[in-house]
């Protein structure tokens, strides 16, 4: 069985311009990938081309299925998507926003999953809260809450779901930053797989499997977090120079900001 999120020679015109030049991407199921890569490389749009929500060239596979193929609640039930930014105009609770999340997913979801996705982000006792009054950081994690609980079982009939994440930690302090990619690694352990979007390249280093390192609409470099996230890669594609260490024992890599500073003149 095919147990893949696959994109093949995926081409995206917005307006008048291409904005992906055939981008090829494969998540395995079991493991966290990472697209990272600058403002305007494509990440959000790639995302969306898979997710079937933006006109494509190309095609893309879930679990080996075509997904154009595919109705809108056949990829519900299979993969869960978090997008970049959600605006919620309506004064709804955070559990209705949450509930929302389980009428999307399989029908014979537990009732129970929204206020256990509530607690595994940290917001156990949020249920009752208005969804407008919470902080940025809160309400990014009621959606991830959403999110999670649309796919809550990673495997079903032994076929792995997905949840598809646009930078799911961009407004969140650190210790919520770890909750985050911990849920999301122990997503992948149970056999689920994970395609976020991340611009924090520490975090990627020490959570993600598989770095796809997206550079002008292209992918620049794939692979292991230690093959794709070297000086060379970095300076390519940010143009900034920051010097990638490793950590012992692992070889994971880090950048470390105090590097640059040093190489920075720094007046007064
Ligand atoms: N509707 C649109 N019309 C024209 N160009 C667009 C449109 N939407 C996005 N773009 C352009 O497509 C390119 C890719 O945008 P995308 O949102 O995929 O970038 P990104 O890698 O997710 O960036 P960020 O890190 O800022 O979220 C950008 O240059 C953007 O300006
Ligand atoms: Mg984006």
């Amino acid at each position: 069985m095919i147990t893949t999120l696959e994109a093949r020679n995926i081409r995206v015109k917005l307006g008048r311009k291409e904005v992906l030049h055939g981008v090829d991407l494969t998540a395995n199921s079991g493991k966290v990938t990472a697209i990272v890569g600058p403002n305007g490389s494509g990440k959000t749009t790639l995302l969306r081309a898979m997710t079937g929500e933006v006109p494509h060239q190309g095609e893309v596979s879930i679990n080996g299925a075509d997904v154009a193929q595919l109705q809108p609640w056949q990829l519900a039930a299979v993969r869960a998507v978090q997008p970049q930014s959600s605006s919620i105009a309506f004064p709804f609770t955070v559990l209705e926003i949450v509930r929302l999340g389980l009428s999307a997913g399989l029908s014979a979801a537990d009732s129970s999953v929204p206020l256990k996705a509530l607690a595994t982000v940290g917001l156990a006792g949020f249920a009752g809260r208005m969804y407008l009054d919470l902080s940025g950081g809160e309400q990014q994690r009621v959606q991830l809450a959403r999110v999670i609980t649309q796919v809550w079982e990673p495997i079903v009939e032994e076929t792995p779901r997905w949840l598809i994440l646009d930078e799911p930690v961009a407004s969140l302090d650190i210790g919520h930053q770890f909750t985050v990619m911990d849920l999301t690694r122990s997503y992948a352990a149970r056999g689920g797989g994970v395609v976020a979007v991340m611009h924090d390249l520490n975090l990627t280093a020490m959570f993600a499997d598989q770095v796809v390192l997206m550079e002008a609409g292209k992918v620049a470099k794939t692979g292991a977090p230690a093959e794709v996230l070297t000086d060379e890669a970095l300076a390519r594609t940010y143009g900034c120079a920051v010097p990638v260490n490793t950590t012992p024992p692992l070889g994971i890599p880090f950048l470390l900001p105090q590097a640059r500073r040093d190489m920075t003149p720094h007046s007064g």
